[in-house]
């Protein structure tokens, strides 16, 4: 089945900022899989949802697959705002992304340091693969419509535990290091996020990771009829693609 990339650099132009952008990108689809940025917790993300969900109808697009966060009230306005709409929906609730040590925040890592806003809590940390293989399983098979998916990895990890993992992947010492949200903020402003989206940031990871998310679901495999992908098994794979490599 063809598919299109929409963001602000694919060819075919979709801006969450920018409303002008929708009805175009939606134009050659029937069905879209919705990932707000820069997160469903952000003041006003629900609304931008909903407004996008009007756009998809009144364009005929009916199938939609929402991308969604646990344990989030802003997530779950916006997966409400979906389910009470007359698509044919899908929401796909998910934990903690692996890929957040390995492709949002690499740089600390690479140099031995895991900084967090938050001391040395455990989660059962998602593979985003895992999360886009139940999506295209979703958006092909309409058993999925009207279904929500709660997605976890299959075990959980300390952050401790998780410096451990990638140290051992990449072959240097890698050490989790407990900040305060502010401390945490202007690291990653450091990073290049601007300072506000750094704090909301800093926010919703010390939200996602207070407990709240430990409980383990086994929606991945009930979805696929295989286990969720391991962290360990991400920690190797994204240090052979080079994830963790210092500059040269
Ligand atoms: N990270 C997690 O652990 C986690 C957990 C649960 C749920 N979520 C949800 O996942 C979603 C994305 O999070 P993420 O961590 O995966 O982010 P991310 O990887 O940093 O997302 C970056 C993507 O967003 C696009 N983008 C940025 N600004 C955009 C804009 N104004 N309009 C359209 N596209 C834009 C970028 O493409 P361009 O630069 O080309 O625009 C890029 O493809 C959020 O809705 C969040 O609530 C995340």
């Amino acid at each position: 089945m063809p598919t299109l990339a929409a963001s602000r650099s694919s060819a075919v132009r979709f801006d969450w900022e920018d409303e002008s952008t929708w009805a175009p990108a939606l134009a050659h689809a029937d069905a879209a899989y919705v990932t707000y940025f820069p997160d469903l917790a952000i003041p006003g993300a629900d609304e931008a949802v909903g407004r996008f969900i009007e756009v998809a109808l009144a364009n005929d697009v009916r199938r939609l697959v929402l991308l969604s966060g646990r344990g989030e009230e802003g997530a779950r306005r916006a997966e409400v705002r979906l389910q009470e709409s007359d698509a044919d929906w899908t929401v796909v609730r998910c934990g903690f992304f692996s890929q957040n040590f390995s492709e949002t925040f690499p740089e600390p890592v690479a140099h031995g340091v895991l900084p967090m806003p938050i001391g040395d809590v455990a989660d059962p940390f998602l593979d985003a693969d895992d999360i886009a293989d139940v999506v295209v399983t979703a958006l092909l098979d309409d058993r999925h419509i009207g279904q929500l998916y709660e997605l976890t990895g299959p075990r959980l990890l300390t952050l401790t535990e998780v410096a451990q993992t990638i140290g051992d992947a990449i072959g240097r010492p890698v050490t989790f290091v407990p900040m305060s949200k502010d401390e945490y903020a202007a690291s990653i402003a450091d990073q290049g996020f601007p300072g506000e989206v750094a704090h909301h940031i800093a926010d919703v990871i010390a939200l996602a990771l207070d407990g709240r998310n430990i409980e383990m679901t086994d929606d991945v495999e009930r979805v696929l009829g295989r286990p969720a992908r391991d962290f360990a098994d991400h920690a190797r794979n994204a240090a052979t693609d080079g994830a963790w490599n210092l500059p040269a």
